[in-house]
């Protein structure tokens, strides 16, 4: 597939959070076989303290098309926590994950929070090391799939 630009807006539509859940549902629960009643949870209806993301491209007829997604819950006065970062399969290795956590950043930053948390796949791990996170903690199951926590300051 041709590749060409990716921008992140915030998703302010029902519509939209509709589009992040949707691909949520192709890369977690069918993807990694995430159950269910983990995926989706209370925060999902909170865009107070939990906005969502959508990655867009456009096709060659230059119609937008959602192709990644994620969530990042405002969980303190000092830290956000992304989550949920998911890029559909044919769009990973092309910057769209970078593009998503790039956006959650300048968020983090521009409410006056000076850190990013997140629980990162174990498999994940060299990914966000690459965006400037790194390690803490030990290694624990959420979901059955092994995570360990990391952090990025300003
Ligand atoms: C993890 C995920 C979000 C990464 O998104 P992506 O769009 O493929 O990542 P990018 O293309 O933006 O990669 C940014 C950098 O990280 C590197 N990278 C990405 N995934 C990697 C991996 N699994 N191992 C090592 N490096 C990786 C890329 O090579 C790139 O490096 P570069 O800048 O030197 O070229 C995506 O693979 C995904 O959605 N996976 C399934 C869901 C998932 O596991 N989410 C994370 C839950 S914690």
């Amino acid at each position: 597939m041709a590749k060409s630009k990716v921008w992140v807006e915030p998703s302010n539509t029902q519509e939209q959070k509709d589009i992040c859940f949707a691909i949520r549902q192709e890369v977690f629960v069918e993807g990694q076989n995430v159950p269910p009643h983990e995926e989706w949870d209370d925060l999902d209806q909170n865009d107070a303290i939990c906005p969502h993301f959508i990655a867009w491209t456009q096709d060659e007829s230059g119609n937008n098309i959602p192709i990644g997604t994620a969530r990042l819950w405002l969980h303190t006065p000092e830290s956000s926590k992304a989550q949920r970062v998911a890029v559909l399969d044919l769009w990973r290795g092309h910057g769209v994950g970078r593009a998503l956590m790039d956006a959650l950043e300048e968020f983090t930053w521009k409410t006056g929070r000076t850190t990013v948390v997140l629980g990162a796949q174990t498999q994940a791990i060299p990914f966000y090391q690459k965006l400037g996170y790194q390690v803490y903690g030990p290694e624990y199951l959420d979901a059955g799939i092994p995570h360990r926590d990391m952090k990025k300051e300003r």
